[in-house]
C-alpha cells in the first residue's frame, strides 16, 4: 500500500479516546459489551484512514488505569478484545508497514496479555511507516509519577545531577520519550473531559470533542476532524505567524 502525499496542515500525532460504546449499545437495548465489538471495526477504519492519509502517530486509548472500577466481566471483555485484536489483526499492520508501541503501566498486567503486547510491538519495530500507539492500562498520573520516580532513582544513584532536572529530563522518562506530543486529540461520544488522558504531553494539543459514539465514528469522521484541524490556528504562546514580524 502507498501511502499518499502528506497534506500540509496534517497532524503528525492524532491521539483519540475512543468513547461511548456502552451508550451505542444502550441505545440498541443491546448490552454493553456489543458496543465494545462494534468499536473494534472502529479502530479498523481509523488505522487504515490515518495510514493512507499520512499521520505518523495515531495513539488510541483503549483501556484506562481507572477503568478497573468496572464489573469484572466488563473488564475481561475489554481484554478479550484487544487479545483477538492483535492476534487477528497483527498480519494486516505488519503488511501495512504499521509500527506498534503500547503505553501504559506493565507490571500489573497479567503474563498472556503482556506477551501479546510484547509480540506486537517486538514484531512491527522494524516497520516505517505509521506508529499506532495503544494506551492499554494507561492514566496520565500514573505515567507522570513513573518518570518521577525514575528521575529520583537517577538522582539518588549518581546518573543525573539534581540540578539537571529539567523538562525533557522528565519528558526523556515517560512511555511516549520516544513520540511527538499530540497534535490533535479527538474524543467521542459528546463528553469533554481528558479522562487522565496524555497530560503532560497535551499541553499545546488541539481539542476535538466530536458528537458520535465510537461504533458510529470511522474514516469519513476521522478526516473531516482532520479537516477542521487544518484550519485552526496554533500559536504555542507566540504569536500568530502573519502578525509576528508586525510592528506593534
Ligand atoms: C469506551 O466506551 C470504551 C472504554 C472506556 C474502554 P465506554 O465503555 O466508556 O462507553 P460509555 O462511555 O459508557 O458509553
Ligand atoms: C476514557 O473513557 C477511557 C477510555 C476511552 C479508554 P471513560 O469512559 O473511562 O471516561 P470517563 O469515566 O467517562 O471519564
Ligand atoms: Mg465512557
Amino acid at each position: 500500500m502507498t501511502t499518499h502525499e502528506r497534506q500540509a496542515g496534517l497532524p503528525d500525532h492524532v491521539a483519540i479516546i475512543m468513547d461511548g460504546n456502552g451508550r451505542w449499545a444502550k441505545a440498541r437495548g443491546l448490552p454493553r459489551s456489543f458496543g465494545h465489538h462494534q468499536g473494534v471495526g472502529s479502530v479498523r477504519d481509523v488505522v487504515r484512514a490515518a495510514g493512507e492519509v499520512g499521520v505518523r502517530y495515531l495513539t488510541l486509548f483503549a483501556f484506562s488505569s481507572e477503568n478497573w472500577r468496572r464489573p469484572e466481566a466488563e473488564i475481561n471483555d475489554l481484554f478479550g478484545l484487544l487479545k483477538t485484536f492483535i492476534r487477528r489483526d497483527l498480519a494486516e499492520l505488519r503488511s501495512r508497514n504499521v509500527r506498534v508501541r503500547v503505553i501504559g503501566e506493565r507490571t500489573t498486567l497479567k503474563p498472556d496479555i503482556l506477551a501479546l503486547l510484547c509480540e506486537a510491538e517486538d514484531s512491527t519495530s522494524g516497520n516505517t511507516g505509521m506508529t499506532l500507539v495503544i494506551a492499554f492500562n494507561y492514566g496520565a498520573r500514573n505515567e507522570i509519577t513513573r518518570a518521577a520516580k525514575a528521575v529520583l532513582d537517577d538522582v539518588l544513584s549518581g546518573k543525573l545531577a539534581a540540578s539537571s532536572v529539567c523538562e525533557q529530563e522528565i519528558a526523556a522518562r515517560l512511555d511516549t520519550h520516544d513520540m511527538p506530543d499530540p497534535d490533535l486529540i479527538i474524543r467521542t461520544s459528546g463528553e469533554e473531559r481528558l479522562s487522565n488522558f496524555l497530560l503532560w504531553q497535551a499541553a499545546y494539543a488541539e481539542l476535538m470533542f466530536v458528537p458520535e459514539y465510537w461504533p458510529d465514528f470511522g474514516a469519513e469522521q476521522f478526516l473531516a476532524a482532520l479537516s477542521r484541524y487544518s484550519a485552526r490556528s496554533r500559536r504555542f504562546g507566540g504569536l500568530q505567524p502573519a502578525a509576528a514580524g508586525a510592528e506593534t
